[in-house]
């Protein structure tokens, strides 16, 4: 059987970042661009640069960084988008246009108020603008899975004719099922006019919870790109995940006949740093990614693994970047054994990054027993928020108990080396220290969410604090670790309110930022 190759189209900056509460700052994305081409992505699409300034500076940055894959911004049919696309992304050699409208009768009637004819006029317009200005474009009829066939194909048979190089069938609101999509794809070929020109692409959501089956049906009828993020994350239940897919294909090579060009060893780590960044952890059970996707506790699977692992395991754990020994490094352990170990877990540190994490590395091994990869990671994910103040925490002293209220005691250090002492009380101990701190930094800030995790097993492990907060109409993420939960709860707080004060130094303090509420919406 002939092996035909699909392209992985990466959306995690675009239709996973939109997905509430996974925005990301420029440097976060940069990271995880970064991460993506290491993983051998062929298409990023690194944002909606007609959203917000903030998005079209990112989607800048990553193409100016040129790194390898082909760099694709989306766009709206109309010329402003697609000139804000175009000139985000022509930095970077290969770069794509993606120009979308929604097809369906319930889209048309109820969201564009616009005609059948309408429509495909609209979208024909859009990608001529767009191939003037470049050699590849793509075009997405939204919501395609729920649109009348006949109608669909007429307009994908437009789209080519209009330039489109690939078309992409998105399954917007996951309603479809595989045997159907499979139908859909199959009479998409047969009746859509120049099809065998241009590459069909997929792009599943996962209301149903089955965008990555979805997809593969997609694949198998034909399609050769998918569109996928890392963890799944995106829109309500999210996007088909790569790493799903990905291993997917790679593992049932035999049935399906395709293959990737992902650097499937890259998987584990570029999972965990977009969990990090994004704060949205990953299911214990996750497949592929997941702390037991290749953990085995029935004696009878132990036995059976220790006889061959081929009696329970169809993946090797090292196949998607999980290393054997879990167990890694201690207090004795030098910086060049830091340096590998952070290298294997797929990070990429500055000298200047490096030295802080290894310094808060002999921090913490002289309190703990063993440190694990999550600890590591842990510490990295935190390494931008050590000290970049202007306001660092001292200390932290609380009393709790039951049928009493809380109170945190703080000393805050400022920019000028200045302490600052305060003492709040309230109904627990995170609200108190959050109030104490505010108090000190004068300022007050919506805490939207609050999530607490614990980096490792064991009693000793570090509880890793993840907070939204509102400030003025913009969200902040911060992220926090500490063995104290409390105090990791303060050190995230802690991140958000230096950011927000380094930003009002800078001038930017009532700018609408990267807040996913002053975006221009889809
Ligand atoms: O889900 C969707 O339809 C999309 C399109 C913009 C491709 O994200
Ligand atoms: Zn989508």
């Amino acid at each position: 059987m002939a092996t035909h190759r699909i392209k992985i189209f990466d959306t995690t900056l675009r239709d996973g970042e939109q997905a509430p509460g996974c925005s990301m700052t420029l440097r976060e994305k940069l990271r995880v661009a970064k991460a993506l081409s290491d993983l051998k992505v062929d298409i990023i699409e690194a944002g909606f640069p007609a959203a917000s300034p903030g998005d079209f500076e990112a989607v800048k940055a990553i193409a100016d960084e040129n790194r390898g894959p082909v760099i694709c911004g989306l766009a709206r049919c109309n010329a402003e988008d697609i000139e804000k696309v175009h000139a985000a992304v022509k930095g970077a050699d290969k770069h794509r246009i993606h120009v979308f409208v929604a097809t369906s009768a319930i889209h048309r009637e109820y969201k564009l108020k616009m005609a059948k004819e309408e429509i495909i006029k609209s979208a024909v317009g859009a990608i001529k603008l767009a191939r003037e200005l470049c050699d590849d474009v793509e075009f997405s009829p939204e919501d395609a899975s729920r649109t009348e066939l006949a109608y669909l194909a007429e307009v994908v048979s437009a789209a080519i004719e209009a330039g489109a190089t690939t078309v992409n069938i998105p399954d917007t609101v996951g309603y479809t099922v595989p045997a159907e999509f499979d139908k859909l794809f199959r009479y998409l070929n047969k009746h859509v006019v120049g099809i065998e020109n241009i590459t069909l692409s997929v792009h599943c959501h996962d209301d149903l919870g089955m965008a990555v089956a979805n997809s593969l049906a997609a694949v198998h009828a034909g399609a050769r790109q998918i569109e996928c993020t890392i963890n799944g994350i995106g829109e309500r239940a999210g996007n088909c995940s790569l790493e799903e897919v990905v291993m997917a294909i790679k593992t049932r090579a035999e049935f399906f006949g395709l293959e990737t060009g992902i650097e499937s060893s890259r998987l584990y780590p570029t999972a965990r740093l977009v969990s990090g960044i994004t704060g949205m952890q990953i299911p214990r059970n996750k497949a592929i990614v997941g702390e037991n996707a290749f953990a085995h506790e029935a004696g009878i699977h132990q036995h059976g693994m220790l006889q061959h692992a081929s009696t329970y395991e169809i993946m090797r754990p090292e196949d998607v970047g999980i290393s054997k020994s879990n167990l890694v490094l201690g207090k004795h352990s030098g910086r060049h054994a830091f340096r590998d170990r952070v290298k294997d877990l797929g990070f990429d540190l500055d000298e200047f990054e490096l030295n802080r994490a290894f310094h808060e590395f002999k921090k913490l091994a002289d309190k703990k027993k063993d440190m694990y990869d999550g600890d590591i990671e842990a510490i990295i994910m935190n390494v931008d928020n050590l000290s970049t103040g202007p306001w660092i925490l001292k200390s932290l002293q609380i009393t709790s108990g039951t049928d009493m209220d809380a109170t945190a005691m703080l000393t805050l250090i400022n920019e000028s080396g200045k302490e600052f002492k305060k003492a709040a009380t309230a109904d627990g101990p995170v609200e108190a220290a959050f109030t104490a701190l505010e108090d000190v930094c004068e300022i007050d800030l919506t805490l939207q969410n609050f999530e607490l995790h614990s980096a490792t097993i064991g009693e000793d492990a570090q509880g890793e604090a993840t907070v939204i907060v509102e400030f003025k109409g913009n969200s902040y993420r911060g992220h926090g670790a500490s063995q104290d939960i409390v105090e990791a709860a303060c050190k995230a707080y802690l991140e958000v309110i230096n950011r927000i004060l380094r930003r009002k130094e800078r001038g930017l303090d009532d700018t609408p930022d990267r807040s996913s509420m002053n975006r221009a919406t889809i």
